[in-house]
């Protein structure tokens, strides 16, 4: 404490006692700000208690005019100042009972893991005496702002099973950039995929993010993909409460969430056979669902796998003959490789393709052994392709090298 505030404080107490004392007031904001509007203010741990009065003034306390003691309610009865140095924490719950029995039941609240030692109050995630309603922009909690409130603890400071690498992903996600470079507040945000009060461990059934609720959860801005998926081969087992077929996640990631034209994307065109492979020549699940196996095999062993092997992102990917969200069985006359459907799937990228064109199969299964000719087509088309690139870039080595030597000739 400096001097100056040291004589102001011991006259403003004597005065504040006498009044206090003698009325049997509270006492009000400006005289707690006698003392604590000080910057210079600092506790007996050279820590500042200097509140600034404008900040309070402009936050939601402030602006309903709660007083200082409303929150710091042992001073409440106050009769002398200085006070003592050590007060009971503010009680939030005494105002909002609703939230602490919210925050009470979350993974926050729950005994943590013995790496984690960590108490979640009010104030980590709302502040303190800069507190504003979640619709205001330059609140913690407003949806811009959410994702550095949640990483203060997230980032690192918090261990989790995955890792905070795996949390962090989330700031390289489509949904986070739409968030800081577009300022669309309507994105996703740690709050609309994890909730805010309600936060709830993995494996926890009530999780938003646990299997069973997180069609539900993408869905709610998501709407038309929900519906489209709830109406395909693998939402309709879903509904089941099958955990053999694929939710939003297992195609897209959790925080990693990209744009299928972004080359990291799990659905990027290259690599929307392994994502489907996982389970599609997975021997159990075959058994258990009399699923045809293979597929990425001869995927592999076709032209359009084989160039799609070497990068070309225009040749057919899985999703690109089935579709992706509303996958149906061949049988269904809404599929696109229902027999009858065919001819138009392939001429999306084959002008003019008929029904001959299309007619051939497309699976063929082509190991060495079960059909030589298809090993031998496969064989053909790696040279083809492996020979086309060689010759390109032979062609740009030679081109590079006549510049050079230009270029030498030159100097
Ligand atoms: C006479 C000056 C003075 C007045 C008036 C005063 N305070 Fe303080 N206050 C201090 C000082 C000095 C400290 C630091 C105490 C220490 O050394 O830890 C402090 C600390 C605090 C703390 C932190 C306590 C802790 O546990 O760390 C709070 C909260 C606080 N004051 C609230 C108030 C409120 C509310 C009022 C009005 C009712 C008020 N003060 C009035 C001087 C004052
Ligand atoms: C909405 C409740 C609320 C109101 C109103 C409020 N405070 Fe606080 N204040 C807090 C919380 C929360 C803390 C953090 C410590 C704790 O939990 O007790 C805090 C901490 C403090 C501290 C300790 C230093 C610091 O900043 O951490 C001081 C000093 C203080 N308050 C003074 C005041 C004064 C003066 C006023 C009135 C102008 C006021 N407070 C109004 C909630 C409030
Ligand atoms: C883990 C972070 C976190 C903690 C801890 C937390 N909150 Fe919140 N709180 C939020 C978020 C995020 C929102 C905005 C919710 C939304 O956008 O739906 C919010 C909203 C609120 C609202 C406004 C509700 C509304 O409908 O507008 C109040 C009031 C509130 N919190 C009080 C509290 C109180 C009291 C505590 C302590 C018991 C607390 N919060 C603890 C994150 C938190
Ligand atoms: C003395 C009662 C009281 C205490 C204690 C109190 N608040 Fe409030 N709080 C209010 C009032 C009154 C409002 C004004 C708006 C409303 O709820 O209608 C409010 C509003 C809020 C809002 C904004 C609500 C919205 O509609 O978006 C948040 C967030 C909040 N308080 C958090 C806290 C936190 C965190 C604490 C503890 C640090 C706290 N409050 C302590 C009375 C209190
Ligand atoms: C688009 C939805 C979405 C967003 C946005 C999101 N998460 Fe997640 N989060 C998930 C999913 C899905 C999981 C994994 C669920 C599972 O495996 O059961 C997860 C898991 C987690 C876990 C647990 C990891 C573990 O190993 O235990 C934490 C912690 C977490 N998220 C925090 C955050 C934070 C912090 C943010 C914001 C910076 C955030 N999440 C943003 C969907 C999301
Ligand atoms: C003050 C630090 C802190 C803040 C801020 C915080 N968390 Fe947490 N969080 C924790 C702790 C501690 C745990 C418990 C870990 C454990 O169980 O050991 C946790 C657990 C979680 C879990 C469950 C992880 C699991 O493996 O089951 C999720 C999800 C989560 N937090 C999301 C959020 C979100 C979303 C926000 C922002 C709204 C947020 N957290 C803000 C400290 C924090
Ligand atoms: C079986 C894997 C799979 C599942 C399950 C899945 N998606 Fe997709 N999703 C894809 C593929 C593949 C694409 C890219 C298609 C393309 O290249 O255009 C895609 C594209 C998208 C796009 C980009 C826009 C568009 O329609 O092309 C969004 C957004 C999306 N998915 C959201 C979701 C949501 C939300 C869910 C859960 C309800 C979900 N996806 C479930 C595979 C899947
Ligand atoms: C709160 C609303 C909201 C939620 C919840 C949400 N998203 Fe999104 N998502 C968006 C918005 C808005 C965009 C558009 C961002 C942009 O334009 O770049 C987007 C973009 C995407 C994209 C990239 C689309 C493209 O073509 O670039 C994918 C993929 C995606 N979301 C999947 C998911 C999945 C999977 C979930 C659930 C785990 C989910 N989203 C939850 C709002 C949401
Ligand atoms: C997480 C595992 C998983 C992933 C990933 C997956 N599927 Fe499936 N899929 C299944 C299961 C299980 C079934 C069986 C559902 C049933 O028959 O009731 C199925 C059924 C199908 C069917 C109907 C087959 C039949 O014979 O009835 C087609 C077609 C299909 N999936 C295509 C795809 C495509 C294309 C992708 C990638 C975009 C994909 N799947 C990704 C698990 C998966
Ligand atoms: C060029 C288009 C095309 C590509 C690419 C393609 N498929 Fe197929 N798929 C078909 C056609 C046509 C059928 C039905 C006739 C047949 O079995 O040959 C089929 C049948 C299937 C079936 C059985 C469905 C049923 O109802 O009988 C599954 C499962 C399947 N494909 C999965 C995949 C997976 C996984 C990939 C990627 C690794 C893939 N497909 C790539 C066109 C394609
Ligand atoms: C997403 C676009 C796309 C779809 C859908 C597609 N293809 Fe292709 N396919 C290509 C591209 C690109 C090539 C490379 C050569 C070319 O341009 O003709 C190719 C090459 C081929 C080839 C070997 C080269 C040739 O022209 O003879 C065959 C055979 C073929 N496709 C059959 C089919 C059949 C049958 C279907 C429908 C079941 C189909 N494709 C659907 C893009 C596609």
């Amino acid at each position: 404490m400096t001097v100056r505030a040291a004589l102001r404080a011991l006259a403003l107490g004597a005065a504040l006692a006498a009044g206090a004392a003698a009325l049997g007031f509270a006492a009000g904001n400006d005289d707690c700000l006698a003392c604590h509007g000080d910057k210079d203010q600092k506790n007996a741990q050279g820590r500042s208690v200097f509140v600034d009065a404008e900040t309070f003034k402009a936050s939601v306390h402030g602006q309903a005019e709660i007083g200082c003691v409303d929150c710091h309610a042992d001073l409440k009865k106050v009769k002398d100042f200085p006070h003592a140095d050590k007060l009971k924490p503010v009680d939030c719950a005494a105002c909002h009972d609703k939230e602490n029995a919210q925050l009470n039941a979350s993974v926050h609240r729950q005994p943590h893991r013995a790496e984690n030692p960590i108490t979640v109050s009010c104030a980590d995630c709302h502040g303190t005496h800069d507190i504003r309603t979640k619709d205001d922009a330059a609140s913690s909690v407003y949806a811009i702002n959410v994702p550095d409130t949640c990483l203060r603890c997230h980032a690192e400071r918090v261990k989790i099973k995955n890792g905070n690498a795996f949390v962090r992903q989330y700031t390289q996600s489509a949904h986070y950039r739409a968030l800081e470079k577009a300022g669309l507040s309507l994105s996703a945000t740690c709050v609309t995929c994890h909730g805010g009060h309600d936060v709830k461990a993995m494996g926890d059934p009530q999780s938003r993010v646990s299997h069973k609720a997180i069609i539900r959860t993408c869905g709610r801005c998501h709407v038309g993909i929900e519906k489209n998926y709830l109406e395909g081969v693998h939402g309709k087992d879903y509904v089941k409460g099958s955990k053999d077929v694929p939710v939003c996640t297992d195609c897209h990631n959790e925080h990693r969430i990209l744009s299928p034209d972004d080359l990291g994307s799990r659905v990027y065109a290259t690599k929307v056979a392994a994502v489907c492979s996982r389970c599609h020549d997975d021997e159990r699940l075959a058994r258990q669902y009399g699923l045809l196996t293979s597929r990425l095999k001869s995927y592999s062993d076709s032209y359009h796998g084989t160039a799609s092997k070497f990068g070309e992102t225009r040749v057919a990917n899985c999703a690109s003959c089935h579709g992706f969200h509303d996958i149906r069985t061949s049988n269904d006359p809404k599929s696109p490789i229902n027999a009858a459907n065919l001819a138009r799937t392939c001429g999306k990228c084959h002008p003019g393709a008929g029904t001959n064109f299309a007619k051939g199969k497309i699976h063929v299964v082509s190991t060495k052994t079960e059909n030589k000719s298809g090993h031998l087509i496969k064989v053909v088309y790696i040279v083809i392709i492996a020979g086309l690139i060689s010759v390109f870039l032979l062609f740009i080595a030679a081109d590079l090298f006549h510049r050079m030597r230009t270029r030498w000739t030159k100097t």
